[in-house]
């Protein structure tokens, strides 16, 4: 059984799990082996794999090449536990943990439990290819002929398996012959923007213009952008959302220059049992990245070296400056971002 997505690469009787290190692009494209639960799990803290969607995904794979080492049941809950924990905000690592953890418990006395949970790691990552493009279909028909389209963080190909959330979107719509040009948040700290969906729409051929965060309110304002699109790492019950930190100023920016704003995700995006933003863990990283730069290009700090730093990696935004959710499903106006109707918003099967 083999996958490939832009960047992850699964061959089970071959090269086994390869991941794409996310943090030597765009200017090297190396691939990293995963199959090894510590080094996957450092892997996800380094951000060399990185993305929601992917996050699940990558984590799915490694727990099942774990599986095909022969680790028994015990191990692999473990594992399962451990790779569960390795990121906290984005839901979709405890997701897919959660699925291959519901294999591994009907089957592990079994001896076909390392080929089940191949095959359900193989699924996820099916379904989030699938899920991709539902998305895209339903957002790229939002898009105008001409739009400006601000985006932030990474949303593509190296963040899911499939064509992507937000940038998906925006493939999509380019594809399909609307004419856009992208304006790229560089996204600060890690530069997800700057280096990763440069990199993308490079490829793509898709027009953009790289700004640092803080111009987006000036480039709003000059009237270049009718648009945002944007993913989520966990969207609560009411539909307030976390997503890369910068993601809350540029909704309130979008309001205040009456641009629309919408977050793109799958439904395994969504957690019901979140009952709202505040509730949502925000992970929290190292001062270094603040200080200065931290890239595969080495350490650079600026800043003095005990300054006292405050990094979270993810901010909240809350439901009301969201215009419309984009989900698989289909697109969620604001009036059902409240608990009761987004569930309503579930595929038929969950
Ligand atoms: O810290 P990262 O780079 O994993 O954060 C990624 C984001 O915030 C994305 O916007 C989010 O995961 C959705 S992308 C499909």
């Amino acid at each position: 059984v083999k996958r490939a997505s832009l960047s992850l690469r699964y061959d089970a009787a071959g090269s086994g799990l390869l991941i794409l290190d996310q943090q030597a692009l765009p200017d090297v494209e190396r691939w990293l082996s995963a199959d090894d639960l510590d080094a996957m799990i450092e892997h996800i803290h380094a951000l060399r794999v990185r993305g929601a969607p992917l996050i699940g995904v990558a984590a799915a794979f490694c727990l099942a090449r774990v599986a095909a080492t022969g680790a028994d049941g015990p191990e692999l809950v473990y594992a399962a536990l451990r790779l569960r924990a390795a990121r906290p905000t984005a839901v979709n690592l405890m997701w897919a943990m959660d699925r291959m953890g519901s294999v591994l418990l009907a089957h592990q006395d079994e001896a076909t439990l390392a080929e089940r949970l191949a095959a359900e790691a193989v699924a996820i990552f099916d379904e989030d290819a699938a899920l991709c493009d539902a998305m895209a279909a339903h957002g790229a028909a939002l898009i105008a002929d001409g739009e400006g389209i601000l985006t932030h963080c990474n949303t593509g190909g190296l963040a899911t398996a499939g064509i992507g959330t937000a940038l998906g979107v925006i493939r999509r719509a380019w594809e399909a012959g609307t004419r856009l040009h992208v304006w790229v948040d560089e996204t600060r700290p890690l530069l997800q923007g700057a280096r990763l969906t440069t990199y993308e729409l490079g490829r793509l051929g898709i027009p953009y213009t790289l700004i640092t965060d803080n111009m987006a309110a000036t480039v709003m304002r000059s009237g270049r952008i009718q648009r945002v699109l944007v993913g989520a790492d966990r969207i609560a019950a009411n539909g307030d959302f976390a997503n890369k930190v910068g993601t809350y100023g540029v909704a309130v920016l979008a309001a205040h220059h009456g641009i629309p704003f919408h977050p793109v995700a799958p439904w395994s995006t969504v957690d019901l049992r979140t009952p709202d933003g505040a509730a949502i863990p925000i992970e929290e990283r190292g001062a270094a990245e603040v200080r200065g730069v931290v890239s595969n290009k080495g350490t650079h700090r600026w800043a003095p070296d005990d300054a006292p730093v405050f990094n979270p990696a993810f901010d909240v935004t809350p439901n009301a400056l969201v215009t419309s959710l984009v989900l698989d499903t289909g697109v969620v106006p604001t009036a059902d971002l409240v608990a009761v109707r987004l569930a309503a918003h579930a595929p038929a099967s969950s």
